[in-house]
């Protein structure tokens, strides 16, 4: 058992008593993520120990609709870790992807431009639902609902995190922490401001997404330019459909009745070949703000951050999630390698390891994002150059490669 509990002691404050409680591990997690989960399990089969710490109940993380493209890398781990075996059920293998603009599609055939790789759609929370079910068959401790979690000391030899759990005040000491816990975590904004080095930019847009009870309209995934801005025809499964509109970043879900939203999709979407949207039931919408943004370095002391606590991507490249996972693959190789020999040198690099791939995947998403989008000072110019970038990217097998290369995910260093 990864736990070990040390002194209890009660203490006084503002008249409830508040029971201390002291514990050990090797690496504490904050956040029940895709990386903090996927970490868990990558040091579980090393043999070495670690305690995960989410704010949000089971349900919560595990219902939470986001991402849906797994990279061929990713896909790969989960057979490792031995977690693939609904994947293999419902994961829908794709070998490519429409480009549609002025009302033509254009495939990008990603097995043929990458020898034989290809993406598999299989929903980020079902994902987390299979590594929750891992964890705790293994008899691995995920608290869920901590409280008022806070990190400290982390430039001493025994960093500490302090959360509260059912009335009890617990401090986990650790020898390292990773901090997984997200964009809007605390790991990142408990390291003193001057440390870090801030790279980020807005899009003047976001991201109207609803899951609909209706057969997706093509086998494959298609990204769509149209005047009237982006729209993308995803899916979770042969019966339902994941759809996405650009709209303002502030837009009022209120605004977009069913109606509205089907008809918006239909004029985005449609071709000159006839082709027909399938629609059906709303049965989720929501509104999600783009952005790009890289912390530099991704550690402090004894902290590692990994995954969207140190970096996002807008969603346009499918990378957020992939992304995660490949940090947490760095993380997990550099702790064993200290753990096995007590050689610092991989966590020493570990930053420098990650941010190669974190800027190569920010500039694929930038440019997937900048491609695809109608930004509101575009004139007509911009508008005729983004077509023939498109034109070029579909028929030009080097730039068809480009995309391909990056979209089923680059190699791991
Ligand atoms: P998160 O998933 O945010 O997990 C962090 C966890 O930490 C959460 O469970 C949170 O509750 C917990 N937490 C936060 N604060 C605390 C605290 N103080 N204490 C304890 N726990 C805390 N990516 C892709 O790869 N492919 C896609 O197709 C894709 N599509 C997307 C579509 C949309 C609409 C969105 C919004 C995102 C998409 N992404 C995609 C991005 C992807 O979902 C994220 O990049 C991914 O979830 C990052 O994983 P993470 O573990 O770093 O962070
Ligand atoms: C999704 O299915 O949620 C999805 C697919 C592709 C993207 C982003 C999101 O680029």
């Amino acid at each position: 058992m990864a736990l070990a509990f040390k002194l209890p002691r009660c203490n006084d404050r503002a008249g409830t008593k508040v029971i201390q409680r002291k514990m050990r591990t090797q690496i504490g997690i904050v956040g029940a993520g895709p990386a903090g989960l996927f970490l868990s399990l990558l040091l579980q089969r090393v043999g070495i120990e670690s305690v995960v710490l989410e704010m949000h109940t089971r349900k919560y993380v595990e219902e939470r609709i986001r991402a849906g493209v797994l990279e061929q890398g990713t896909v790969d781990l989960m057979h490792e870790l031995g977690v693939s075996e609904r994947l293999k059920r419902q994961g829908l293998q794709h070998g490519g992807i429409e480009l549609r603009f002025g009302g033509r599609g254009h495939r990008i055939d990603f097995r043929e431009l990458t020898g034989g790789k290809c993406v598999t759609i299989y929903a980020q929370h079902e994902v987390i639902k299979d590594l929750i079910a891992a964890r705790l068959a293994a008899n691995r401790p995920i608290i869920f609902e901590a409280e008022d979690v806070s990190v400290h000391d982390l430039e001493s030899t025994v960093p500490v995190i302090h959360f509260g759990a059912n009335g009890v005040v617990e401090q986990l000491q650790c020898d390292f922490i990773a901090g997984c816990d997200g964009f809007h975590g605390i790991c990142r904004t408990s390291i003193p401001s001057g440390a870090l080095q801030i790279y980020d930019r807005d899009y003047p847009f976001g991201w109207l997404g609803i899951l609909a009870q209706a057969p997706p309209s093509s086998h494959e995934l298609t990204y769509a330019h149209h005047d009237r801005g982006f729209a993308l025809l995803s899916m979770r499964s042969p019966e339902i459909s994941r759809l996405y509109l650009q709209c303002d970043p502030d837009e009022e879900i209120a605004n977009w009745s069913d109606q509205r939203i089907w008809q918006e999709l239909r004029q985005r979407l449609a071709t000159m070949d006839g082709w027909k949207l399938t629609e059906g039931p709303i049965i989720q919408k929501g509104v999600t703000g783009m952005r790009s943004f890289v912390t530099e370095p991704m550690q402090f002391g004894k902290m590692f951050l990994a995954g969207d606590a140190a970096h996002i991507v807008p969603p346009t490249g499918a990378k957020g999630l992939n992304l995660a996972v490949a940090d947490v693959r760095v993380l997990a190789r550099a702790l064993a390698e200290f753990y096995a020999n007590g050689k610092t040198e991989l966590l020493d690099r570990y930053s420098e390891v990650c941010l190669r791939r974190v800027w190569k995947v920010q500039r694929f998403s930038w440019w997937m994002t900048s491609m695809l989008h109608r930004f509101a000072n575009d004139n007509p110019f911009d508008g005729r150059r983004q077509i023939a970038e498109l034109d070029y990217v579909t028929s030009s097998r080097a730039a068809s490669q480009t995309l391909a290369e990056n979209y089923v995910g680059l190699p791991m260093d």
